[in-house]
């Protein structure tokens, strides 16, 4: 079996609590020589060296990679993924050769795209709640499948919409306005096609999938805590914090996820010729014991990867590898027992505006407390560790219960000090 070689430079790119959470995975690696992170955080400057290029920019990408002899480059967000990074390499004769870890510009459109992905799910027989789609042309259409259906009314803009684009409404008359508004360019051209779907009432689950496009591995599934108020109240965030394993996710459920949304889903990909060597996560929702899909993302979640990567015991980067190479069938993931927890510390005003750019303090003093720290919006600034973003660190434990993990989570955030720092007391408290 032809092998990369044993010691590799990587570039890992993104900047949040997931890349920071897949770095300290890499760190963990015998096969890591140096780490680049693209743009990074002041958490990933301490496991590697912080570039500061934008993922998006991919000459300037190319050019690092010549640089820095990277061996190997791991995509954290979706944005280069859906703007076709993976074909970018593989189509540049310099870096035809170079295993990078993410789907192909095709593979993204599952995340690119909500027509585009309830369409794959219908190919190939995949749960997902029933769904029309519409564009200006045929809103009036649209205005009749809305009066067909019963609230609340679930409506989403087709395309990327920085996690806004999914609207839930109670009357018929909102939703009708909001169709409107959608067609009309609330979310620029995201929102040129809608997809109008059944609401699914359950609970819902983030299952995490690696794939060399045949095979895959099951990675361990979190559960996220996305609204930004104690009860699952308030505005939508990038999500407030997580658990794995998810106890009503017993090995029955996680059974028929298997059966019927992950080996299809995969099964799928290959059957349409999709170059596929990256991360499928999808969004489920448990109804009444059986899943549907939400939606797939085509990267791993945030904050879930600070829960799921801390988790795994076996080398990611030898799990890099092989989906690159298309060996994931004899890859051996190890994952270890106990719970793991994490708590999202917010800027105050998040997800609204906030500000940014307070000195923050304590964080040894949260370490201590037994919980690792994962950076999602920080820097360094004049030497000093400053808040710069709307989620700004997360602190994730193990314990062998839940509570003994949120516990330590919990004592350690306590420690953390910065201007308007806000967290939600209850993650993990709806399933214990
Ligand atoms: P998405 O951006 O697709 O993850 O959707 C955002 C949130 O909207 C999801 O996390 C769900 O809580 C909710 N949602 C999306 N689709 C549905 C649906 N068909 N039924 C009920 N809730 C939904
Ligand atoms: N936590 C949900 C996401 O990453 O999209």
């Amino acid at each position: 079996m032809i092998r990369l070689p044993e010691k590799l430079n990587i570039l890992l790119l993104g900047s949040g609590g997931r890349e920071h959470a897949i770095a300290a995975a890499i760190a963990r690696s015998p096969r890591l020589d140096h780490l680049y992170i693209a743009p990074g955080n002041a958490g990933t400057a301490a496991l590697g060296e912080n570039i500061d290029i934008d993922p998006d920019n991919f000459g300037a990408l190319k050019k690092i990679v010549l640089d820095k002899q990277i061996g190997m480059v791991v995509v954290g967000p979706e944005l280069p993924l859906v703007h076709g990074i993976v074909d970018f390499f593989h189509e540049d004769d310099m870096l035809a050769h170079l295993p990078i870890i993410g789907p192909s510009g095709e593979g993204a459109r599952l995340e690119g795209s909500k027509d585009y992905a309830k369409a794959f799910m219908q190919r190939h027989g995949i749960p997902t709640a029933a769904y029309q789609t519409f564009t200006r042309d045929n809103i009036d259409e649209g205005y009749r499948f809305i009066e067909s259906l019963s609230a609340p009314y679930v409506l989403k803009a087709d395309g990327l919409a920085a996690g806004k684009g999914v609207v839930i409404l109670n009357s018929e008359a909102e939703a009708k306005a909001e169709l409107a508004k959608m067609l009309g360019g609330k979310f620029g051209a995201a929102g040129s096609r809608v997809v109008i779907e059944q609401y699914l009432s359950g609970i819902e689950c983030s299952v995490f999938v690696a794939t060399d496009g045949t095979n895959y591995v099951l990675l361990p599934e979190a559960k996220d805590y996305k609204r930004i108020g104690e009860g699952d109240t308030g505005l939508n965030t990038g999500g407030m914090g997580a658990v794995s394993p998810v106890p009503f996710a017993d090995s029955e459920f996680m059974r028929k996820v298997e059966e019927r949304i992950v080996a299809p889903t995969v099964a799928g990909l290959a059957q349409e010729n999709i170059d596929y060597r990256g991360f499928v996560f999808v969004g489920l929702m448990n109804v009444g014991g059986d899943p549907y899909v939400i939606e797939y993302n085509v990267r791993m979640g945030d904050p879930e990867t600070e829960v799921v990567m801390p988790r795994i015991a076996s080398d990611v980067v030898d799990m890099f590898e092989a989906m690159y190479m298309r060996t994931l069938d004899s890859y051996e993931l190890k994952v270890h027992d106990g719970y793991t927890v994490t708590v999202m510390c917010v800027s105050e005003g998040y997800p609204e505006a906030y500000q940014k750019g307070f000195v923050m303090s304590g964080l040894e003093e949260a370490e201590a407390e037994g919980a690792t720290l994962f950076h999602a919006g920080t820097a360094v600034k004049e030497g000093e560790i400053v808040t710069a973003g709307g989620r700004v660190i997360c602190a994730t434990s193990t314990a062998p219960t839940m509570q003994q993990a949120l516990d330590k989570s919990f004592n350690a955030v306590a420690k953390i000090n910065y201007q308007g720092k806000y967290y939600r007391r209850d993650i993990g408290k709806d399933l214990q």
